[in-house]
């Protein structure tokens, strides 16, 4: 039985890339050896060429390639290292095949992915071209849970950037790649946290009245949601959690979406408004942030 996040100790994290690993690389800076949040400690790949092997190898972190001779195989072997490594998390970045059921549940809430679009849009492979094709005017990257379908599972966090006349998929994948460097070690922070988890029985209990309301949040609108009713219940307010999901729960509650957004992204004016909060609720928001923003 994996034990829930925040883990109360530093998390040992794998990574698994099948090629450049540009986000792997994010990763190990984000959660070097002897980080408070946790470490990678362990990087996978079902293509021995890819260079994120020698990032991971460089930088004194076991790699290790599992070159691909079927999923029944790879994931064989991956499961008993991740079991023997005693792993509490694991990322997937730019790993570029599709996990069985068995694997998926075996690590659901515990398994992350990154995808370079605003899912549920664009799911699976050639992102930037279709947006392109598209006419969109905006994209950006999602890290989400993996649950059994392609791209689907439940968002963590996501981060956006404009489409802009000339754009290339060239131009737009480094743009997007760029947003990606910050977005998924701040995802993997606020799982750590407890901050974001995929909605269960216990949601249910939890929100009582409120949880048809939830139900009919999209996609992306629910993690903002999930982040406000998990602060609620770090700030002890947790009696508070159905009456703010429906806009009725005064300044914690105000003070709960206000944090879940800034949590995601900055917004000046979203801060002045938390700063005119009362002072227990503005000094636990304040508190929220600064973990998540801190580096370390
Ligand atoms: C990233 O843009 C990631 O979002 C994408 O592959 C790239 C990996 O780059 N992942 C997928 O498309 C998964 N469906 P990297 O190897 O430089 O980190």
């Amino acid at each position: 039985m994996l034990t829930p996040f925040p883990l109360g100790r530093p998390a040992r994290m794998a990574v698994m890339a099948s090629g450049r690993g540009t986000n792997l690389q994010a990763l190990l800076e984000a959660f070097p050896p002897g980080n408070p949040w946790g470490e990678v400690v362990l990087v996978l790949s079902d293509n021995p060429g890819a260079y994120a092997l020698e990032r991971a190898r460089g930088r004194g972190v076991e790699a290790v390639a599992l070159p691909w001779q079927g999923r029944r195989a790879f994931e064989g072997e991956a499961l008993a290292l991740l079991g023997e490594r005693r792993i509490d998390l694991v990322l997937l970045a730019g790993f570029m095949r599709l996990l069985s059921p068995s694997f998926v549940e075996a690590w659901y809430g515990r398994l992350l992915n990154l995808h370079p679009s605003l899912l549920p849009d664009y799911p699976g492979l050639h992102v930037h071209q279709r947006v392109l094709a598209a006419g969109e005017r905006e994209t950006g990257s999602t890290v989400h849970f993996v649950d059994q379908g392609m791209d689907t599972g439940p968002i963590v966090l996501q981060g956006r950037v404009p489409v802009l006349p000339g754009d290339t998929p060239e131009t737009l994948e480094r743009r997007v790649l760029f947003l990606e460097h910050r977005l998924y070690p701040r995802a993997v922070r606020l799982v750590l946290l407890g901050l974001a988890f995929p909605p269960g029985e216990a949601l249910l209990t939890l929100l009582g009245p409120a949880w048809p309301h939830f139900q009919r949040l999209s996609p992306r609108e629910k993690p903002l949601h999930l982040r406000a009713l998990a602060l609620l219940r770090l700030w002890g307010q947790e009696g508070l959690v159905p009456a703010a999901l429906l806009g009725e729960a005064g300044a914690w509650g105000r003070g709960a979406f206000l944090t879940a957004h800034l949590l995601a992204e900055d917004h000046p004016a979203l801060r002045r408004e938390l700063a005119e909060l009362p002072e227990e609720v503005r000094l636990r928001a304040e508190e929220a942030l600064r973990r998540v923003e801190s580096p370390s």
